[in-house]
Order: structure tokens, then sequence, then C-alpha cells
């Protein structure tokens, strides 16, 4: 079972099933014996009764037995009317072994008169026991008395019932067991799962915070320690020292890169300036002049870094503010076709633009939106073996503005996709030929950044060898509480 709480459900359901179990069979064993012992009783006072009767007669004086026409001995037919009315099987022997009575149960039953008048005749035991009439049943509880006080002739009583009054008692014990074992198991269920939810309910709740906590930028939250200092108020201080030391190297990580970014820009600004001034002496040696050339290449590239790298510093620390103003976004793509006409022509690329007819102004930040296209275009002519195709698209799609950047290049391969907007993640292919596919991988990075800061997404389509899409989608309505009076 895959959750804490499916397995606390199961052992619950087990635990409180044994113990109905084990409550049921004490029931059943007690009942057992308290049906037998109730059988025993009214068969052992049938007997005594009916030894009693006898010995009292014979006491009194009156006469017990009487001779029939063949001078074999029987009981008197006053005595034999009196213990006709036992329900039971109750049959009197003669000291010498026949029957001198047989109730009327008895009587009707000839297999298990004969089988009981044998016992009634051999038995020494004066204890109740058990008999199975064969060859069929049924079975009998009886009992045997020696008739004492009442002359020499009279032998034994035997009393006996069926066994099946008490076992129908424990039958339907058993039936009402189950019917209800199934109900007690669907609450026992039920119960368990309650209190297994109720448990765990904390442990839910601190996990959907600590997501929350650690999947946006709120690492500076804290989980609600409880008072009570249990296992679970514990966890939570335990998590929230955790956050804690999270939050301070982090932070300390996004400092060192900023002030790193930053310490570089003012060396890296005297460099540029040095450079391009020594490239403007006169009659320099061409090699000399290529070094220079070279450098400067390479220290506008380290520039560039150090500006995105701050800029994503910047944007950690929750230090990057948009500055939103009113643009139609065709204006945008406009300027950003420019550019890429400068960078797809060399490239041996094509490149086109498509537009809506009707302006499309939204709030955003103008220099933010033409970086990201300007990114995203870098991309495709950088990714595109020349003779291929490169188009911007500004369109309207339910309600939410699409802007696609699209290329016929190498494409990405599917297992990479879900990296591509991770910073300084490149592909294989991108790596090994590094020397017209420069980069650091921090390109899409700042997309993902610039269309998430405006509300919106980004996502990319891609099939190996057949080329890229770039779909940045933004939201149509400017930001509440954006004043539509200062926009340009
Ligand atoms: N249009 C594209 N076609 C094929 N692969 C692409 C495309 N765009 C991005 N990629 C892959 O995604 C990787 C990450 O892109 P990203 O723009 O973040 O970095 P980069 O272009 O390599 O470097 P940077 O943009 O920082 O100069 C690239 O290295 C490349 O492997
Ligand atoms: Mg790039």
């Amino acid at each position: 079972m895959a959750t804490v709480r499916g397995r606390l459900t199961a052992w619950y359901t087990t635990a409180l099933t044994l113990t109905l179990a084990a409550f049921a069979a004490v029931v059943y064993v007690a009942s057992h014996r308290a049906a037998f012992e109730e059988l025993d009783r009214r068969i052992t006072s049938e007997a005594d009764l009916t030894v009693g009767i006898l010995a009292g007669v014979y006491r009194a004086g009156g006469v017990v037995l009487q001779r029939d026409a063949a001078g074999r001995p029987a009981l008197v037919a006053e005595l034999t009317a009196t213990l006709d009315a036992v329900p039971d099987f109750l049959i009197i022997t003669h000291t010498e072994g026949r029957v001198l009575f047989a109730s009327a149960q008895a009587r009707a039953r000839i297999n298990e008169f004969e089988q009981l008048a044998r016992l009634a005749r051999d038995s020494r035991s004066s204890v109740a026991d058990t008999v199975t009439i064969q060859p069929l049943g049924p079975t009998l509880r009886y009992v045997v008395r020696p008739v004492i006080g009442a002359g020499a002739e009279l032998g034994a009583v035997l009393a006996a019932a069926p066994t099946a009054a008490a076992t129908l008692q424990l039958r339907q014990l058993l039936g009402t067991y189950a019917l209800t074992l199934p109900f007690g198991l669907l609450i026992a269920y039920l119960v368990g799962s309650w209190i297994a939810g109720r448990a765990l309910a904390p442990v839910d709740e601190i996990i959907t915070e600590v997501r929350e906590i650690t999947d946006g930028r709120s690492l500076h939250r804290r989980l609600a320690v409880p008072i009570e200092r249990d296992e679970l108020g514990r966890l939570a201080a335990t998590l929230n020292e955790m956050m804690g030391r999270l939050e301070r190297s982090f932070s300390a990580l996004r400092r060192f890169t900023a002030d790193a970014s930053h310490e570089l820009k003012t060396p890296l600004t005297v460099l540029r300036g040095g450079v391009e001034r020594a490239i403007t002496t006169p009659e320099l040696p061409p090699d000399v002049l290529a070094t220079l050339e070279e450098a400067l290449q390479e220290v506008n590239r380290m520039t560039e870094l150090v500006d995105t790298l701050l800029t994503l510093a910047r944007v950690d620390e929750g230090r990057a503010p948009l500055h939103r103003e009113l643009v139609d976004l065709r204006e945008i793509v406009e300027e950003v076709r420019e550019t890429g006409e400068l960078l797809a022509e060399p490239a041996g690329l094509t490149l086109d633009a498509v537009t809506p007819a009707a302006p499309v102004v939204v709030a955003v930040d103008r220099s933010r939106i033409r970086q990201l296209l300007l990114n995203l275009l870098t991309n495709a002519v950088k990714y595109t073996p020349p003779g291929g195709r490169v188009r911007l698209r500004l369109e309207l799609d339910d309600g939410r503005i699409a802007m696609t950047v699209a290329d016929s290049g190498i494409g990405i391969a599917a297992g990479d996709l879900p990296h591509v907007f991770d910073r300084f993640w490149r592909a294989d292919t991108a790596r090994t030929r590094t020397e017209d596919r420069a980069g650091a991988g921090l390109g899409l990075a700042i997309c993902k950044w610039i269309a998430e800061a405006h509300g919106g997404s980004i996502e990319v389509q891609s099939r190996p060898g057949r080329g890229t899409a770039f779909t940045v989608k933004l939201p149509r309505e400017a930001e509440p509480g954006l004043d539509a009076g200062s926009a340009a």
C-alpha cells in the first residue's frame, strides 16, 4: 500500500477484525457450554425425578410393577400414564435387562429405542454423555441413573434428549455472526480510515505548505509550528530550521553572483574602452589588429554574460521590476524583425514576420519583451543551418496573445526539451560546436522569467532535424493597478 494512511487503515482493520473474531469465538464457546449444560440439567432432572417417583411410590407401599398375561414384568398403568408426560426419551429397565417402560418418544423411534435400551442396561457411569444413533443420527445427550429404594427388580432409568435444540441455538449464533461480521469489518475499515485520516491530516498540511514554500520564491516563509511539542511539532520545527539554512545559503549564493557580476562590470567597461581606443590607433600591423578585434569580441561576450547573470541574480532577489507601458506589440515584432534581418542574412536564412492587421495594445515592459523575442530569434538563427527559414508570428489565440518564433533548424531531442529553460543548460550539439554557436545557456532562462513576470508562459515544440517553435503566451488585459494615463 502506497500511503501511510492506507497502511494504518489496514492495520486498524486487521486489529479490530482479530478482536471481533476472538470475541465471537469466546461467545461461541461460552454459548456452546451453556447450551449443553442446560440440556444436561434437563435430562438429569428428568432421570432423578423418575427415580424419585418410583422410590416414592414404592416407599408408600404402592405397587410399582405388574405382570402381564405371559408373566413378564411391566410398570403399573398409573405410573406409565404419569411418566408418559415426559417429552424426552425415557427408558426404565429391569435388573435382568428387560425394558419396563419407554416414553412415547422412545416407543415411536425403534432405532433410538434399541440403542438407548442397550445403554440403559450396560452403562455404569452416572455422568451425562453423548451418543450418536447409528446409522444416521440423531445425536443425543443421555444420562443413566440406577433406581435405588424402589425394590430389587428395578434396574436403571435413562433420560435422553436430542442435541439438535442446543446446536440450533449455536447455528443461529453463527448465522448472526455471518450477517454482522461484514458490517463490523466495514465499520472497522471506515473508522480506521477516518482515524488515520485525522492523524495524518497535519502531515498533509505540512506537505502542502512545504511545497508552496519551496515551489515559489517564498523561502522566507515558515511553517506554523503547533504549540504542543509532539512529533508533528518537532517535524515542523526541524523543517523550519532546514528552510532557514536553505534560505541563508541561497541568499549567500545570490549575493555572491550579484556582487561578482557587479564587481566585474567596471573592469570590463574599462577594458572595452581600452581595446576600442587601441583599435583606432592608425597604422596598426594587421596581426595586432586581428588580436585586438578578437579581444573586443570576447570582452563584449563577457559583458553580455555578466549583464545576464546580474539580471538573474536580481530576479532571484525579487529586485528586477518591470517597467510596464501600453505598447502595440506589432511595433516590437517589427523592430525585432529588422534586427533579425541583420543576423539572418549573413547566416543564409530567410526571415519573415506575420502580424495581425489590428493593433495589439497591451501593458508590457517594452525592452524586456524585445529582449525575449531577440533571444528566441538569435537561437533560431544560431541553430538553423544555411538555407533554412525563420518565422516570427504574432496572433490572438483564445483571448491570449501568442508570439511564436519558429525555425526549420536542427531541433531539440525530446529528452532535452524539459531542460531547455534551465540555467546554463545547452544541448550537446550546441556545446560541441562552440565556434559559430557560442553561448552560455542563459538566454532561455531569461525568456522564461520575462514571460512569467508578465503573467504569461513560454512553451517549446520541436522535432529533431525538422525545426523548433517557441511560443510565448501573454494575457490580454493590462495588469490591474496599471495607470493607463502614464502610458506612452
Ligand atoms: N531554436 C533552437 N533550435 C535548436 N536548439 C535550440 C533552440 N533554441 C535553444 N536551443 C537549445 O537550447 C539550449 C539553451 O538555449 P539558450 O538560449 O538558453 O542558450 P544558448 O543559446 O546556448 O546560449 P545564450 O542564449 O546564453 O547565449 C541551446 O544551447 C540549444 O541547445
Ligand atoms: Mg540563446
